[in-house]
């Protein structure tokens, strides 16, 4: 559990070893869920840069946003291995997102996150302020099944059972935001992704 201020809870970076067995193929997700070439994206609590570097290969640029420093600093040597210069790492709290953001963008991607957020609309409301007019948030969320039901390399992973979200009710959460669930796309074995269009 990190001890950091704002942390989002269950939003720890897994163990290593079983991220790869649960996503070998990081690239074909970031098409599934409408990342298209040339797009300026924002990956929003970035993480160890997973789908960042990935994401670097098919943007015109990425910002990649997280709260732990040790982290982002991971995402970036992950970045810098692939010999990508079109990505801008910021160590801050999702929610500064529109503070942080130096222009719109056509995509916020917020992966295996969400679930944590304690102020949804709060969130919802930043990543709606950087979204270009026809711009997506997509979000990919595990699916709310038992975390029993969810093992990967013969152990239970992922967030707390309690913590995990129906797209209903991610869609709930999102919309006094002003954001409308536009695609549910399924993302096996264990996730969905969730795009929201601004209303
Ligand atoms: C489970 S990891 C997922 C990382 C990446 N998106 C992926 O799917 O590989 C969640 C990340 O959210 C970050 N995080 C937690 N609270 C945050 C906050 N308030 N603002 C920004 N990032 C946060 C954590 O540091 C962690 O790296």
């Amino acid at each position: 559990m990190s001890d950091l201020p704002g942390f989002f809870q269950g939003t720890e970076m897994p163990t290593a070893g079983w991220w790869p067995a649960l996503w070998p193929d990081p690239a074909g997700v970031l098409a599934a869920i409408g990342i298209a070439r040339g797009m300026d994206v924002v990956d929003l609590c970035c993480g160890d840069g997973w789908f960042t570097a990935p994401l670097t290969a098919i943007a015109r640029h990425v910002v990649a946003i997280d709260l732990d420093p040790a982290f982002l600093e991971a995402a970036r040597r992950r970045v810098m291995a692939t010999g990508a210069i079109n990505c801008t790492f910021i160590a801050d709290d999702a929610y500064k997102l529109a503070e942080r953001v130096p222009g719109p963008v056509d995509y916020v991607l917020m992966a295996n996150a969400f679930h944590g957020v304690p102020e949804p609309v709060r969130l919802g409301r930043a990543v709606a302020r950087v979204l270009k007019p026809g711009g997506r948030f997509g979000i990919v969320n595990w699916h709310k099944r038992p975390r029993d039901e969810t093992p990967v390399k013969g152990e239970p992973r992922g967030p707390r059972t309690e913590l995990r979200l129906s797209p209903d009710e991610t869609a709930a959460r999102l919309a006094p935001a002003g954001l409308r669930l536009a695609t549910i796309v399924e993302l096996p074995p264990y996730h969905y992704g969730a795009i929201f269009a601004a209303a």
